[in-house]
């Protein structure tokens, strides 16, 4: 079963090639450098630059996939969350592919994407994925946009156990990023000064640590940084590895606030294993902390086989389609019934 799926939710023009859940090609065209000197992602500068990447990146996934237009089964891509203008730009495409080959059409949930990325194969089909046996799995998703803990019941059957009350923790990471100058995307900036620094220097408020549910919030915390940031700058530090040690006390405590969550999750809804998604899983401390957490309660941990599919890709958009044609039938759209799907910016999962 041959699919090709498209994601421009956001800055990232990806389109991936799959045979069934083996990753044949997965294009990501990457605006970071046009979006750079605004300092975050600006919708317009997004659209065009989409417009103009995509017959390219499609070009280019068949390509390295060796295989033709024709031998498409399937046309899939993200129809939400996303940014509306962004999303339209590579749903439009899919669809006008999927009507000019006579073939069903495949909107997918972006967010179901970043949940089901674990299930991907390589190319040579060798990764270690999950399986039914993990089921019931609980999807810790973090990223720009979503800070989620998703009970995965079966494939198609999802409940948004906690989410964020404000900012994402991607949110959270550009914005203290941009407080220390230190540009923009902030997660892998911040994260490689973290490594420098030494922790316990400043104290950093845990967000939501005894909420006593499962969302999260990261408002407060950045408010916090920006008063701290300040006060340390009015006080002209003479110490240049301030910013270093700022990072790592930033990042433990967004990392503790994560895990905290997920604990809580698993000990109230015993899950088989945790399955880990979304830009913000690039750090390597969040990861090694989710694991040696849940080695301690004995539960597998599955993130996908490559770090390429933690940040927006169409890889896990052709998963997220493989498992919509196996059990939901329903979502699979033919003929006159595929334009008729339009982008939903605040889709969700729940
Ligand atoms: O999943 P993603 O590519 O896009 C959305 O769907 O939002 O996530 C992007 C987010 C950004 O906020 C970026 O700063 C963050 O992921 N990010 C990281 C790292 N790499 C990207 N955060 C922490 N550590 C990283 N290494
Ligand atoms: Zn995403």
């Amino acid at each position: 079963m041959k699919i090709l799926a498209i994601d421009t939710s956001c800055d990232e023009t990806s389109i991936c090639i799959s045979d069934g859940r083996k990753i044949l090609s997965n294009v990501i065209s990457s605006q970071v450098e046009l979006h750079k000197k605004w300092g975050g992602v600006v919708p317009d500068i997004s659209r065009r630059a989409h417009e103009d990447n995509i017959d390219q990146a499609i070009s280019e996934a068949f390509k390295q996939a060796r295989i033709r237009p024709a031998d498409i089964d399937y046309f899939a891509a993200t129809y939400g969350p996303g940014l509306a203008i962004a999303l339209e730009v590579g749903l439009k495409k899919a669809q006008q592919m999927a009507l000019d080959n006579k073939k069903p059409f495949v909107p997918v949930n972006h967010m179901e994407g970043h949940l089901l990325s674990s299930f991907a194969l390589n190319s040579k089909g060798t990764n270690p994925t999950p399986s039914d046996e993990h089921l019931p799995a609980i999807g810790l998703l973090v990223s720009g946009g979503h800070t989620e803990l998703v009970l995965m019941k079966n494939y198609g059957e999802y409940e948004i156990l906690g989410e964020t009350l404000d900012d994402a923790a991607g949110e959270a990471f550009d914005k203290v990023s941009k407080m220390l100058d230190l540009g923009y995307p902030g997660g892998p900036i911040i994260s490689e000064f973290a490594k420098k620094g030494t922790s316990g220097t400043y104290q950093l408020p845990v967000p939501m640590e005894r909420s006593g549910d499962l969302n999260f919030s990261y408002s407060g915390l950045k408010t916090a940084c920006l008063y701290k940031i300040r006060d340390i700058k009015e006080a002209g530090s003479n110490d240049k590895n301030w910013v270093y040690d700022f990072c790592t006390d930033f990042v433990n405590t967004l990392i503790k606030s994560l895990v905290i969550k997920l604990e809580n999750a698993v000990d109230s809804y015993h899950p088989k294993s945790i399955l880990l998604g979304g830009g913000v899983m690039s750090n390597v401390e969040l990861r090694r902390a989710i694991r040696s957490s849940m080695r301690k309660r004995n539960i597998p941990v599955f993130q996908p086989y490559s770090p390429k599919l933690f940040t927006d890709n169409a890889a896990m958009i052709a998963i997220a389609a493989y498992y919509n044609i196996k059990y939901k039938p329903e979502n699979i759209l033919e003929g006159d019934d595929i334009s008729n799907i339009d982008r939903n910016p605040i889709l969700s999962l729940g």
